[in-house]
């Protein structure tokens, strides 16, 4: 085959439309400008409450183990399920005159989406890029549903039956497009999942992986061994070793400050005990895995991971 001959691919419309519609999102300008403005608001609100437990159990946190808005958001869209299915059965018997079975859903649905709400603000506060604006978008969609569910129980309490299923249902396709939108932030751009899942478990043997007298007390230092990126923090004359990428959103923590034990991520602030690899105040909500070190002949060498939890040091 010829070097200029063009390969058509094997991508059709069938298959590639997600991609081409989120790129398409990308560039929507009145995205950016409230995506902006969001920003303006949030984020101050974000850095002076940062340090309060409430904030980092609204992401979940250490206590959780993983982000608790994508499990709440299940709740509002199995409610607003249910009744759509009732809607649509026609079945509107087990609730008190107007505010029948349909309703009580509609309500609980919308109850449990104010919640779910907010903990997506909170997780959307430490995204960033692309991934802010697709954060914006996804809300946007979900206040709509939100908006059109409010519209549909008022309805339906009225006595408006068919205009509050009609109301229902658009909620309902709104809150499905707005979870189609969270998963690709999710499982297409990674967004609150643990990033050092897949770092592996090696090297499986000691390696040099840094001159013992280029890592000062208190300072920390990225090395790559076998592949594997590594923070290395030195503390009281002990050589400490973790993944490198922040389990949050992987950022380099070695390029964050040492306080003693204490690593704190440059990009959203999360802190890990290096000792053994905890989380001691978030938005993480998976540990850094330890390596062991030892020094020999006047370098720091390391090796594979200990299980998580299980932090210990050899120098
Ligand atoms: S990348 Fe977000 S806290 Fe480290």
């Amino acid at each position: 085959m010829a070097d200029t001959e063009q390969q058509s691919g094997s991508g059709t419309a069938l298959t590639t439309w997600h991609q081409q519609a989120f790129t398409a999102i990308g560039k929507w300008k009145w995205l950016t400008d409230l995506t902006d403005k969001a920003t303006a608001v949030v984020d101050p609100l974000y850095d002076r409450f940062r340090a309060n437990p409430a904030l980092e159990l609204a992401h979940g946190g250490r206590w959780v183990g993983h982000s608790l808005h994508p499990a709440l958001s299940d709740l509002p869209i199995g409610f607003w399920a249910g009744s759509l299915v009732l809607d649509t059965l026609n079945k509107d018997a087990g609730g008190r005159g107007r505010f029948d079975a349909s309703a009580t859903l509609s309500a609980a649905g919308l109850a449990t989406a104010a919640a779910t709400a907010v903990t997506g603000v909170v997780d959307w506060s430490v995204s960033d890029g692309e991934d802010r604006k697709t954060g914006v978008f996804h809300g946007v969609l979900n206040s709509a549903a939100m908006v059109l569910h409010g519209a549909s129980l008022a309805a339906r309490v009225s006595g408006r039956r068919g205009t509050a299923k009609v109301l229902g249902a658009a909620g309902f396709a709104a809150v499905g497009a707005a979870g189609f939108v969270g998963g690709h932030l999710v499982q297409g751009r990674a967004v609150m999942v643990n990033r050092v899942a897949t770092t592996g478990d090696g090297p499986n043997r000691w390696v040099q992986a840094i001159e013992e007298a280029e890592l000062p007390d208190g300072a920390a230092a990225g090395v790559t061994v076998d592949g594997r990126q590594v923070a290395l923090v030195r503390e009281n004359g002990n050589v400490h070793a973790v993944d490198d990428l922040c389990s949050h959103a992987g950022a380099l923590l070695s390029r964050g400050e040492v306080d003693g034990c204490l690593l704190t991520c440059p990009l959203h602030y999360s802190v890990f005990d290096v000792r053994d690899g905890q989380i001691v105040r978030g938005p993480a909500h998976h540990p850094q895995p330890v390596l062991p070190t030892r020094v020999r002949n006047g370098w720091i060498e390391v090796r594979g991971s200990l299980p998580q939890g299980r932090g210990r040091k050899k120098n």
